[in-house]
């Protein structure tokens, strides 16, 4: 279930398998200019139906990435032929939405898709993986139609004209890619029945396959260690709390520690949320979800750098054994907490999380993932992860990986104003302050937690990491696995050697 939605392969521009391809052939061309070989192959073989299209008006209001499509095209057996606007240098965005556009329209019988080596086939990969994801194996299939992971869509071959070194490597660099997005895609969607705390644990510790050194710990141990914030979180539920953590060592020295919110269902607890949009809930194990899918990019892609990856998995319920308002908890840190509303659970969770990871690791730098507030929807709506931090070096190139992989992000402020709203009289601070600046008195919270010498970035990613409506690379509803892109691409440039 890890699996790639298709499978993508290299083939050279050659006109008798185009002239034999039964499924759709999609030329990515520039608005105007001459056709390479292929491509004046198809027009010749089609009467001149590709010169036709690019002198008409459909042609002329695509964007680049958008196409035109010409159904049962005389002279080949093709379903379809799909021209596709594609500058001759496209940009990262141009060419994903490119694949994109192609894989929108993808059957059974898959695609050859002919394009020059210079427009980033390895992009337009990544646009058809990400756009053709859907989650659907709890869909029966209509009678006589293959299931949705069995049956679906592809193949696909990138027939490359022109100097194509290179494109392998990075057709295969962009398939680990894809494959973390698929792999926090499937945790996100996952309805919570499903994915317990232990199931999650479970998905995990297969990335033992990969070379990914994995560690359950279990609530005997985490009450050892004193992590009493996220086990009261978890004690109302029937599913045991843990912490996972993952640790890829493709370099020595002190990693980079990813830390992730793992609430595998948030009901509020005794703070019980209404019943409008609860379902919603099954998605707050996000920022664990993204962190693992992570982890498994840097395996695939085996990346020479040291990253940890630290998820704290526990399940938001309310019953007889459940955490109160006004009850007292001491962190792992040795702070004390009032816990005022038991629905401002995720920052309890990260703050054991967060301690633990610093005082295991020594980070060189920890970043954490959470959806933590509504009030980061009420700021930025689904465009842009709010983005907090100690550290303005590590903020930059977190907001620069982010906008080079067209993932939203914005960075919010921190300030000692807003850590004075979490007085407490009983506890050395509560955990629920109310509605103004949500998003940053959590995390003010978070920062009680992290040490002034550890370069820390926090990331709420409540509004972003599900898709509401239209998405230009994730299908239209569920899990984005907003971040994979953005931290893989963090890694490489900041933190491998
Ligand atoms: N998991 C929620 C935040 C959330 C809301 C995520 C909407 C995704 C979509 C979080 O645990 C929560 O309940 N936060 C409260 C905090 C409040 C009680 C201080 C919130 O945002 O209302
Ligand atoms: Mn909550
Ligand atoms: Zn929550």
């Amino acid at each position: 279930m890890t699996d790639l939605p298709l499978e993508i392969t290299l083939g050279v521009a050659d006109a008798d398998a185009l002239g034999r391809a039964v499924g759709r052939v999609a030329l990515l061309l520039p608005a105007e200019g001459a056709l390479g070989a292929a491509a004046a192959g198809i027009d010749a073989a089609t009467g001149g139906a590709v010169a036709r299209v690019r002198a008409g008006s459909a042609w002329a209001k695509a964007k680049a990435g958008e196409g035109v499509e010409v159904p049962a095209p005389a002279g080949l057996q093709a379903e379809v032929l799909h021209l596709v606007k594609l500058p001759a240098e496209p940009t990262l965005a141009e060419a994903r939405k490119a694949g994109a556009t192609i894989a929108r329209g993808l059957g059974a019988a898959g695609a050859e898709v002919v394009m020059d080596a210079g427009q980033r086939p390895a992009d337009v990969a990544t646009g058809l993986w990400l756009r053709a994801y859907s989650f659907d194996r709890y869909k029966t299939p209509p009678e006589g139609e293959a299931g949705g992971e069995a049956g679906g869509k592809g193949p696909v071959t990138l027939r490359l004209e022109g100097d194509a070194t290179g494109a392998q490597a990075a057709l295969d660099r962009a398939r680990a890619v894809a494959g973390g997005v698929t792999f926090t895609r499937n945790l996100v969607n996952e309805p919570a029945n499903v994915l317990t705390t232990t199931d999650f644990a479970r998905r995990l510790s297969d990335l033992r396959e990969l070379g990914v050194t994995v560690q359950v710990i279990e609530e005997e141990e985490l009450a050892r260690l004193g992590m009493r914030a996220l086990l009261g979180v978890g004690q109302g539920s029937a599913s045991p709390s843990k912490v996972v953590v993952m640790e890829w060592k493709g370099a020595m020295g002190a990693p980079l520690a990813l830390v992730g919110k793992g609430v595998c269902f948030d009901t509020g607890g005794i703070s019980l949320k209404p019943a409008e949009g609860m379902e919603a809930m099954t998605m707050d194990m996000g920022g664990a979800g993204t962190v693992a899918g992570v982890m498994r990019t840097l395996a695939l892609r085996k990346a020479k750098a040291h990253v940890v990856g630290l998820v704290g998995l526990v399940e938001n319920m309310p019953d007889g054994m459940a955490q109160r308002p006004g009850d007292v908890v001491r962190s792992m840190k040795g702070d004390t907490i009032e816990v005022i509303n038991t629905d401002a659970e995720g920052r309890l969770v990260l703050a054991d999380v967060l301690w633990y990871a610093q005082d295991r690791f020594a980070p060189a730098a920890m970043i954490d993932l959470a959806t933590l507030t509504g009030a980061v929807i009420v700021a930025l709506g689904h465009e842009n992860a709010g983005i907090f931090a100690n550290d303005d070096a590590l903020a930059t190139q977190l907001l620069a990986a982010a906008g080079a992989e067209g993932e939203g992000a914005w960075r919010l402020p921190l300030s000692p104003a807003y850590d004075a709203m979490l007085k407490s009289h009983v506890a050395d601070m509560r955990n629920s302050v109310g509605r103004p600046a949500g998003s940053i008195t959590a995390a003010q919270f978070l920062k009680r937690f992290v040490k002034d010498a550890t370069p820390w970035v926090h990331i709420d990613i409540a509004g972003v990491a599900t898709a509401t409506g239209d998405h230009p690379y994730a299908a239209s509803k569920g899990a984005t696995g907003w971040g994979v892109m953005t931290l893989d691409r963090l890694v490489a440039h900041q933190f491998e050697r």
